[in-house]
Order: C-alpha cells, then structure tokens, then sequence
C-alpha cells in the first residue's frame, strides 16, 4: 500500500507528541534524500510503526514489497527489512541499487540452512521437488525448485505431481502444511526464533481472561499455538483478516510491532499484545534509514547467475498462483 500524504502528516496519531518531534527531524531529511537519490524506502510489516507509517513509500509483506518497488522506476530501494528481502528486492530489480540500512539484519529462519545443504538433500532424496519458503537467503532459493510463501505453501505443496516433497526451512510451517495435505513432506529443522517463542498455554490464558477474543496467528508458530487460533495466515492475510472482520478484540501471535502498525488503521479494535520483538527487524531504525541514503550503504548485491535461479524458483510460485501485489 502506498500512501501520498506528506511523511510527518502521516505521523499525526501514531506517535506520542515527543516522539514525532523527533521521528520528523529524521523524515524531513528523508524525503529529501529520497528525491535526491531516486529512492523508494520499503517497510516490512514488521517494521516500527515511525517507519512503517512515516518513511515508507510501500508496506507489506517482503514479496509483494519486491514487486512494489519492481514497478517504480526507482534507482535505489531502502529495505526496511532484513537481509533475504533486500536478497529478494534485488531478485526481481536487477537493475535497481537496494540497500539494507544494517547488515547485522538477518533472520533466524533464512540462516538455518545453505544452499550446499539443499545440493545435500537433493543428492539423498533424488527425484524429490525442494519448495522453499521465501524466509531463505538467495542461494538457497536458487538451488529450490519453486518458492512459496506463508499463505501460499499449501497451494504450492499440492500443485506438485510427486508424493513426496522436500519441504524448507521452516518445520513449523513445514507441519502445518503436511495437517493439510496428503503429500509426504520431508522437513527441515529451522524455525523462526520470534514465532516459537509462543505457546498454546499462554493463548489459553489470554482467551479466558477475554471472552470474544479473536486469536489469529502466523504459521511459523508451533502446533499447539495454530491448534488455538481463529486464523492462521501470513502477516499480509492477518492484517486482511483484522480489517474484513473488525473484532471487538483480537491478538495477533506474531511479531508485535505489527499489531501497533495495524491498531493505528483500526481504533474501534482492541489489539491484546504480547511482545515477542524480532531482534533483526529492530536493528533498522529512521536513523539507519537516512544514513544509509545518505552514504548510499549497504548495497546488497547477488551473484547474476544465483538470481536467475532464484528468480526461476519464484517466478514458478508465481505460476501457481499467488498475485506478489494488488492489481
Ligand atoms: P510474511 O510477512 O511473509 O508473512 O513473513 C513473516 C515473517 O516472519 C517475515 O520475516
Ligand atoms: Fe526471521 Fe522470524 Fe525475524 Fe521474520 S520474525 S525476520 S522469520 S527471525
């Protein structure tokens, strides 16, 4: 989604009045930067509601905002994100300069596994198709057979003709998925540090403190969390969820900057929060934003051979059906 109201009006009603004397000493250098340099600045869901809401020219997911900024004629892309979207950024706009405003963003999903240790799988499981969840760095992708995403994997999963299937990283989503299917998927053991950390117990607690509350989560929680929830989704379909359903009160079991971002569109909504921060998505800050315009660091940059195979792998999810960005 993109939003054409200037950077600091934005800010009105989502920070307190201290805060946003400070965000917008930050914004207004921004925006000027921005149009200098050609810069469009991208904000995962997951990022602060002063960035999400202030600095970005596209929110979302990392795949649609890969192709949000696809579509711009933009020199540069700022990824308000961690490493494997900046990877993704780059995937799909070979062309464009993306930078990551610090490099220590990584992900804990994306660093479980190599893209030797796909060539591994694929030598012990010959014949066996490898779907790869898009939380992966770009040469992992690349050795995938197709990508999918959180809202996608089920879809993807059972397109293939095979009965079994090599199912990557995630061995949360990857359970998910196999409740779900009558495929054989072969799992790996990553797991998003963030999205473990919940447990159906605490969820218990929450609904019987809350009669009505809704409980909506994200696949990469464990089992019994999903088993307790009113809706599972990726963060894009949680956020459509809120807004189709406007609960009395709801809690979205996931990274909790994301429910502060969304509150902000929706007041008539309760959001109980309990907040697990992802560490990674926290290291990108306004500050980090306008330094990395500024000094044009750090350009992450993939090898052209490792992205035409990434590219390849996203492209035949994309075949299977999942639309990266609105019409
Ligand atoms: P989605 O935004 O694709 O649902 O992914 C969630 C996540 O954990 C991103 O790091
Ligand atoms: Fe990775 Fe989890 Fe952080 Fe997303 S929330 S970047 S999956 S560690």
């Amino acid at each position: 989604m993109t939003d054409t109201r200037s950077a600091t009006s934005r800010l009105a009603g989502v920070l307190p009045d201290a805060e946003r004397v400070v965000a917008e000493h930050f914004l207004v250098q921004i925006e000027r930067l921005k149009a200098e340099r050609n810069a469009v600045v991208l904000a995962h869901n997951y990022m602060t509601p002063d960035i999400y809401h202030g600095a970005a020219d596209f929110t979302g997911d990392s795949l649609a905002l890969a192709y949000q900024a696809a579509r711009t004629d933009a020199d540069v892309i700022v990824m308000g994100g961690v490493h494997f979207m900046a990877e993704t950024a780059k995937i799909v706009s070979p062309e464009k300069t993306v930078l990551i405003p610090d490099t220590e963003a990584g992900c804990s999903l994306a660093e479980s596994i190599t893209g030797p240790d796909v060539r591994l799988l694929k030598d012990r499981y010959p014949g066996v198709p490898v779907v790869t969840y898009v939380n992966t760095s770009a040469a992992v992708k690349a050795e995938s057979d197709i990508c999918c995403t959180s809202s996608n994997a089920l879809q993807v999963v059972d397109s293939l003709a095979e009965d079994r299937v090599i199912f990557l990283p995630d061995r949360y989503l990857g359970r998910w998925v196999a409740s779900q299917t009558d495929k054989q998927l072969i799992l790996w053991e990553g797991s998003c540090e963030v999205h473990e950390r919940f447990t159906g117990t605490e969820l218990r607690d929450y609904r019987a403190s809350r009669p009505g509350l809704q409980i909506i989560a994200h696949p990469e929680c464990p089992s019994d969390v999903l088993e307790e929830a009113d809706y599972v989704g990726s963060t894009a379909g949680m956020i459509d969820w809120v807004e189709a359903n406007k609960p009395a009160s709801v809690v979205l079991v996931t990274e909790c900057s994301m429910s502060d971002n969304v509150a902000v569109e929706h007041p008539e909504v309760e959001f109980v929060r309990p907040c697990n921060l992802c560490p990674h998505m926290q290291r990108i800050s306004l500050a980090g934003i306008l330094e990395s315009l500024r000094t044009m660091r750090h350009e992450v940059t993939v090898d052209p051979a490792v992205a035409d195979g990434a590219r390849a792998s996203v492209e035949r999810m994309l075949a299977v059906g999942r639309r990266p960005v609105p019409a």
